[in-house]
């Protein structure tokens, strides 16, 4: 068996095609939809990131505005910083790249910005209205990931999700989106006991984890949909957590790294800052 590729950059395009006719409409009522960013220090990965970002604002007609502070900020500097976008009425929404540098508390820094501008889903009042289920922006990556398996066809209730990884960026919220699926969901990790025999159970095998073809063919059941999260260097090539070769021969359907969940996190940001530009209009 070979698995089905679920392909997350042209359904990337594709919804940004319609996000694009979205934009103009709301360009002709006057208003212009706005995306601050804000980057603190040199973190090469961050900077590629924001780029990516930034790029596809302006692909859709998004105005975007990089704010770029120095590695030495200090924590107040940042919060004044967000202060100023939260009042900035042409802002629609702020994302502070992650991670900051560690003079920072990073919670406090996404517990400043307003919640109606929150478009990284990462303010604890986003967060807990995912958890009940009541409309706010969701966190894009999980967001994302969700999705992707609706546009494949792929049920989700009832089915047994298995994530690995429990950071609050992925982990922990893609878990919460899947429950609110009504999909059974379990969460393994670094202390979790006897993966192999825990992630052999997924219907749906999600690895955010962050190391490099952790996941094999051992770890996964024969037919099992699995979604990599995982964006790894590894000798200057993008790698995922899931050893593709390996478990394409066994899953149904798999996602590449790169151009599988990766491209429909940025989707779901400016999707965000679209839902954002329309409450404000
Ligand atoms: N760093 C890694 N992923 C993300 C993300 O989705 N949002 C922000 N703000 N920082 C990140």
């Amino acid at each position: 068996m070979t698995a089905i590729l679920l392909n997350g950059k042209e359904l990337a395009a594709k919804k940004r095609e319609q996000m694009k006719e979205k934009v103009e409409q709301l360009k002709s009522q006057g208003t212009v939809p706005g995306l601050a960013v804000i980057l603190v220090g040199t973190n090469q990965a961050s900077q590629t990131y924001v780029r990516s970002k930034q790029k596809a604002c302006e692909q859709i007609g998004i105005h975007s505005v990089l704010v770029e502070l120095s590695e030495e900020t200090t924590e107040s500097q940042l919060l004044a910083e967000i202060d100023r976008l939260n009042e900035d009425s042409s802002v629609d929404g702020i994302l502070v790249q992650l991670p900051l540098p560690k003079q920072i508390t990073e919670q406090a820094v996404i517990e400043r910005i307003h919640p109606s501008k929150d478009v990284d889903g990462f303010h604890p009042i986003s967060i807990g209205k995912m958890m009940t289920g009541e409309e706010t922006f969701l966190p894009c990556t999980p967001h994302g990931i969700v999705v992707m398996l609706k546009e494949a066809n792929i049920e989700l209730e009832g089915k047994h999700v298995v994530v690995v990884g429990r950071s609050n960026i992925v982990g922990k919220p893609v878990g919460q989106l899947l429950l609110n699926e009504n999909a059974t969901v379990t969460y393994c990790h670094s202390r979790t006991k006897n993966l192999e025999e825990m992630t052999k159970q997924a219907d749906i095998l999600i690895a955010a984890v962050g190391v490099t073809k952790m996941i094999k063919e051992k770890h996964v059941k024969p037919g099992a949909v699995v979604i990599d999260v995982g964006i790894n260097r590894e000798n200057g090539k993008l790698c995922g957590d899931v050893d593709f070769d390996e478990v394409k021969e066994v899953a149904s359907y798999l996602t590449p790294v790169p151009g599988g969940v990766g491209p429909m996190t940025i989707t779901m940001l400016l999707e965000n800052t679209i839902q954002s530009a329309e409450r404000r209009a």
